[in-house]
């Protein structure tokens, strides 16, 4: 079996290990050999699929700690306890993140009245702490001259949500995304690009993946909105995240580092 995408013997770190797409990700890292520290906000119980990971996989193989990814001593520690019970990490899947989907509490807005502290809250999250999880343990990746980020951003980094894949929920101010949502994600893609230069001479590549809408518990009329907009027709499921992931996290893309890889069916090509 090629052993291009290999991660065998390496120590990987997921941030939002406990959300929907966290799972996916330590899933795939497992699969290819490498050991995961799973990290998500304080509070956050373990989900059942990821209780299965531990199970199939070991402790030995498999952590998980607790850092709020705008805390920089949390993370501190965590990274203490990462080198102590794995090793120093040479992969970091940057994907803690606020999503706002419809369900999402004091979601209804109109645009002029969405308050401040709604976007701040996503921009600090998403682009800030993405930032700081990259200096915390990007840190060891500069001294041991190796390592692979990848920064989980999204389709909206590129374009803007569509309303009308939203207009048929009842909602009286309607539903809107959070501006800040698609503006933190187009930060973190710049952010890549600066992490990236400033590491190549370092040996560390830094890239972001940004999927498309991943298949969830979206409501059907939004699904069929959603998928007549895209020219493969269906939304992203786990299958097709994986491959996306290992590429950027492993030697098969070494000489790739600064880029956005965008799994998104084609949206953005129409
Ligand atoms: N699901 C999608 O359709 C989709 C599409 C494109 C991009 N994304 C991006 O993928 C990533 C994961 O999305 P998801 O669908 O799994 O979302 P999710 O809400 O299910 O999971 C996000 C995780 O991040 C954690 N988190 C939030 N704030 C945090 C903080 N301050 N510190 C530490 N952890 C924190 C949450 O606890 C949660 O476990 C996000 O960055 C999201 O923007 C998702």
């Amino acid at each position: 079996m090629s052993t291009l995408f290999s991660l065998e013997g390496e120590v990987a770190v997921v941030t939002g290990a406990l959300g929907k797409l966290g799972p996916v990700w330590t899933e795939a890292l497992l699969q290819a050999g490498a050991s995961v520290f799973a990290l998500d906000r304080p509070g956050v119980p373990a989900t059942p699929l990821f209780g299965e990971l531990q199970a199939r996989f070991g402790n030995d193989r498999l952590q998980l700690a607790y850092a709020d990814v705008r805390d920089r001593d949390s993370l501190e520690e965590a990274s203490r306890q990462c080198e102590q019970q794995l090793g120093l990490p040479s992969v970091l899947v940057n994907n803690a993140g606020i999503d706002s989907p419809p369900a999402a509490a004091d979601s209804g807005h109109r645009l002029e009245d969405i308050p401040l502290e709604v976007n701040r809250e996503i921009l600090e999250v998403n682009t800030l702490g993405m930032f700081l999880v990259s200096q915390v343990f990007g840190r060891g990746m500069v001294a041991a001259r190796r390592g692979s980020v990848v920064n989980v951003a999204s389709l909206y980094a590129g374009v803007s949500p569509d309303a009308r894949f939203y207009d048929h929920i009842e909602s009286d101010p309607p539903f809107l995304k959070p501006p800040a949502y698609g503006a933190s994600k187009a930060a973190v893609v710049n952010l890549t690009r600066y992490l990236a230069t400033h590491w190549a001479p370092h040996g560390v590549r830094v890239n972001a993946l940004s999927p498309g809408g991943v298949l969830g518990g979206q409501d059907e009329t939004f699904r069929r909105k959603f998928c007549a907009r895209v020219p493969m027709g269906r939304m992203a499921e786990s299958g097709d995240l994986a491959g996306p992931l290992l590429f950027l996290a492993s030697g098969a893309s070494s000489y790739v580092t600064g880029t956005e890889l965008v799994v998104d069916g084609g949206f953005t090509a129409w």
